[in-house]
């Protein structure tokens, strides 16, 4: 029987608050459904050299976490990931900056990482790296002899070609996908951005009539695996949470006003100063709202000591700020904007609570608030989901009112088709919404994974078992 070994750049310790985004639910989904190794950075920088890893066991789970030093912090996370990484896969040129200090520190701790992982892994182990701080893990680990199945998958969007090269050692970054047996994408769009960078470094033959990729003596399997959520469990916490003291402070407070929820990290990618103006064109053309809705945002801080985020939270604070001088009321505030996080259940209690739920990044891998919001809902009175055409979950979500959103006037007029939208076109959009998340939940997504690298496995012995008898 094999053990699945996953590896992220940063881990989700039992209570401990979790960690943001689909990933560490999505891994934590995997893991507790079959067990394993959890293997990561558990959050805390340190100014000597990072010892062996700590283990915690907890259901099943072990968590072995290493320290990063201040130093590797700052050039690999803060700087490679999120400065070059991050905006370059996002098509954010112009957050973008790159160093080659820092992509040595990012080349470091992938090394670091192997380093620490080899002597934990197990003989049969299947071995799934995620997102894009750790792309190199895969090459350091085969130079140290492993060769069990290594898949790796992609959180956020992978950028055409076009828009990679620009990126010095783009070559080395598509030579190190090609180390692992399964590269998953979210979306069609990003496996076939991926397929043009193949054809431009290895040649349109490369990429073979099954979709899977020859390099040298290798076959890669690259697939799309959209990441989903556990539906019932969204549910249940969101009908929970509706009784909660927080969920039922707000709903209160509303004074049977109509709400709309935004939930993001506080990222320039998820579009929130274009949506800012959305609401005030929205609350300009249509006067009759004014003082009749309230908007909620809540945007956790993220990644602070970067400059783009420093930027984007000074923009946003401007932007609630002129939004609020000029439209509130002595009894009323048309945006309630909060950089704090809540408790999972709780955001789902505000995201059933709404009306109107509002997810218009200007690039995002998936999205995963969209497919709670839809999760969350009464089936017999859902609210509707205004979601951008530049987000993966519009591919699946596409009852959703789709937005372009940078067009802010179009975004603002349909918040006010959305409003008045009758129940029965409500019911039918969430309904076709509810079954496509349905089909495509988060164990569908990690199972489907796992199955690929089990074929990897089942192949390779099969290989061996003839090598053997011949
Ligand atoms: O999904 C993208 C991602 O960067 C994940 O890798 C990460 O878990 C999440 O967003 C939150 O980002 P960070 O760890 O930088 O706070």
């Amino acid at each position: 029987m094999s053990r699945l070994v996953c590896v992220s750049n940063r881990i989700s310790l039992p209570r401990k608050s979790a960690a943001p985004g689909g990933l560490a639910v999505g891994v934590l989904n995997a893991l507790k459904r079959t067990g394993g190794l959890w293997f990561g950075w558990g959050g805390e920088t340190v100014d000597e050299v990072p010892g062996d890893p700590d283990l915690h066991i907890r259901d099943g789970v072990t968590y072995a976490t290493v320290d990063l030093r201040r130093r590797e912090f700052e050039l690999y996370y803060n700087g490679y990931a999120n400065q070059v990484l991050w905006p370059l896969f996002h098509y954010f040129l112009r957050s973008m900056r790159y160093n080659v200090d820092e992509r040595d520190a990012y080349e470091d701790v992938n090394r670091m990482f192997a380093q620490k992982l080899l002597p934990l892994l197990e003989p049969r182990d299947l071995i799934w790296v995620h997102d894009y701080h750790l792309i190199p893990l895969g090459r350091y680990l085969r130079e140290a002899g492993v060769r069990r199945p290594l898949g790796f998958f992609l959180h956020i969007p992978f950028p055409n070609i076009e828009m990679l090269r620009v990126l010095p050692p783009y070559a080395e970054l598509l030579r190190d996908l090609t180390c692992y047996d399964v590269v998953g994408f979210q979306t069609e769009n990003d496996l076939q951005a991926f397929y043009s960078g193949i054809e431009h470094l290895f040649g349109a033959e490369a990429i073979r009539g099954d979709g899977r990729i020859r390099v040298g003596d290798r076959v890669i399997r690259a697939e799309v695996f959209p990441i989903g959520v556990d539906v019932a469990t969204t549910q249940n916490e969101a009908m929970e949470a509706m009784s909660s003291d927080v969920v039922r402070r707000m709903y209160d407070s509303l004074m049977g006003r109509q709400l709309m929820v935004g939930v993001d990290r506080l990222d320039y990618s998820k579009g929130l100063v274009e949506r800012f103006s959305a609401y005030q064109h929205f609350l300009e053309t249509y006067p009759e709202n004014v003082g009749r809705i309230t908007y909620l945002q809540i945007a956790p801080l993220s990644r602070s000591d970067v400059k783009a985020y420093v930027e984007i939270r000074q923009a946003l604070e401007q932007a609630s700020g002129r939004t609020n001088g000029r439209f509130a009321n002595t009894d009323w505030t048309p945006i309630r904007y909060l950089n704090r996080n809540f408790p999972h259940a709780t955001l789902m209690g505000l995201l059933r609570s709404a009306h109107v739920g509002i997810v218009t990044p200007l690039r995002d891998g998936m999205n995963l608030v969209a497919k709670e919001f839809v999760a969350a809902q009464n089936p017999d009175d859902p609210g509707v989901l205004i979601l951008s055409n530049l987000a993966g979950a519009a591919r699946e979500l596409s009852s959703a009112l789709l937005v372009n959103p940078y067009d802010t006037r179009a975004v603002g007029n349909t918040l006010q088709a959305a409003l008045s939208m009758a129940l029965p076109e409500r019911r039918e959009r969430h309904a076709a919404m509810l079954q496509t998340l349905k089909r495509n939940d988060i164990a569908a997504w990690s199972r489907r994974f796992v199955e690929a690298l089990e074929k990897v496995d089942a192949a390779e012995s099969r290989v061996r078992a003839i090598g053997n008898s011949v």
